[in-house]
């Protein structure tokens, strides 16, 4: 049995948020953070929106492209570190929203490697013949936890939501490999000090905090090392792949890998521009836009890749179809 994608959803909030937005409440500009980043502007949910919000539209959309039901569904697998509470999950929500009561439904956390982690787990469950059709979201609201005085993190996140749903499939195509990697050593990177239960009353303050430096080297090691390994599990070459689609966090890094590998630009897919990094959304979402603009077809070989707080890491390969 392997695990197909047979529907593909995405979310994100109305307000946009540009640069030269931020350049007004923050020591920065347009030309600092296209040049460092490639981000050019991010959307962000206004304060009565909360992660499940964007979660169940995705979810929705998702359900929607496979032509199938919530009721059809076996399991709701969701990637997030914002969940609107710390219980119950977000998974939970959106499991009450579809009305799909009784399936088991709960959250994952791996930061921004979310929906690489929630993927391979998911492709697991229906390989071992425990379900055949799971709900994967991905979805964060990374800026509620933004110090927006702190120009080396505001100006990098942005909020939204993908999904797809996987089918037990006796055919050939599906998810072929699955790597995933942590290395808590070095969590120390970028953390969100305050709020869980090392500091209950949050006196630290629940921001991102993070070494851009080391997040970046860790970052282009990372993608280097998951895109490689991945590639051997699935048998195949670097130029079997068709459509590469990189955790959207910064266009220099993606570039890295790119030069690193000489992938052409029409083979990897980019979308940080637009969006800024969504965390566990922003594989699923460029997933989602990728297909909705025709740059997959079934055949194709794409792999998903990407890096987060953990730190984690990891990839997978989908032959689509
Ligand atoms: N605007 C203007 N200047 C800035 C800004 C800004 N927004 N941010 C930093 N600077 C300044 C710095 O203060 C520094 O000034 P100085 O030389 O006077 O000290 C200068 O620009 C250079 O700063 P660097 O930190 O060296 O800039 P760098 O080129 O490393 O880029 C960045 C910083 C964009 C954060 C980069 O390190 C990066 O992208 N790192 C990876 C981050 C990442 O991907 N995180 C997501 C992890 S995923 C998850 O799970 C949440």
């Amino acid at each position: 049995m392997r695990a197909r994608i047979i529907g593909t959803g995405s979310e994100v909030p109305p307000k946009i948020v540009t640069n030269e937005d931020l350049s007004r409440i923050v020591d920065t500009n347009d030309e600092w953070i296209r040049s460092r980043t490639g981000i050019r502007e991010r959307r962000v949910s206004d304060d009565g929106t909360a992660t499940s919000d964007l979660a169940i539209i995705a979810a929705e959309r998702a359900l929607t492209s496979a032509k199938i039901t919530p009721r059809e569904l076996d399991l709701i697998l969701v990637a997030t570190c914002s969940p609107d509470t710390l219980f119950p999950s977000v998974g939970c929500m959106i499991q009450n929203k579809l009305g799909a009561s009784g399936i088991p439904a709960f959250d994952l956390s791996a930061a921004c490697s979310g929906f690489n982690f929630a993927l391979s787990a998911g492709a697991a469950y229906i390989e071992s013949g425990a379900y055949k059709k799971i709900l994967v979201v991905g979805a964060d609201t990374l800026t509620k936890y933004l110090d927006w005085t702190d120009r080396g993190t505001c100006v990098l996140f942005g909020d939204g939501a993908g999904a797809v749903v996987l089918e037990a499939t006796d055919s050939n195509c599906g998810i072929l490999a699955s790597y995933i990697k942590a290395k808590g050593e070095g969590g120390k990177f970028l953390v969100m000090p305050g709020g869980g239960t090392r500091d209950p009353e949050n006196k630290k303050g629940r921001f991102i905090r993070m070494d851009g430096k080391e997040v970046f080297r860790f970052a282009v090691k990372a993608l280097e090392e998951s895109l490689v390994e991945v590639l051997k599990l699935a048998k195949l070459k670097m130029e079997d792949m068709d459509l590469l689609i990189p955790h959207q966090a910064n266009w220099r890094i993606i570039d890295h890998v790119m030069k690193k590998f000489n992938l052409p630009e029409k083979k990897v897919y980019v979308n940080l521009m637009k969006y800024g990094n969504t965390s566990a959304a922003s594989i699923p979402l460029a997933l989602d836009e990728a297909r909705s603009e025709g740059k997959i077809k079934s055949g194709d070989n794409i792999v998903l890749v990407g890096f987060g707080a953990g730190l984690t890491y990891g990839a997978n390969v989908i032959l689509w179809g």
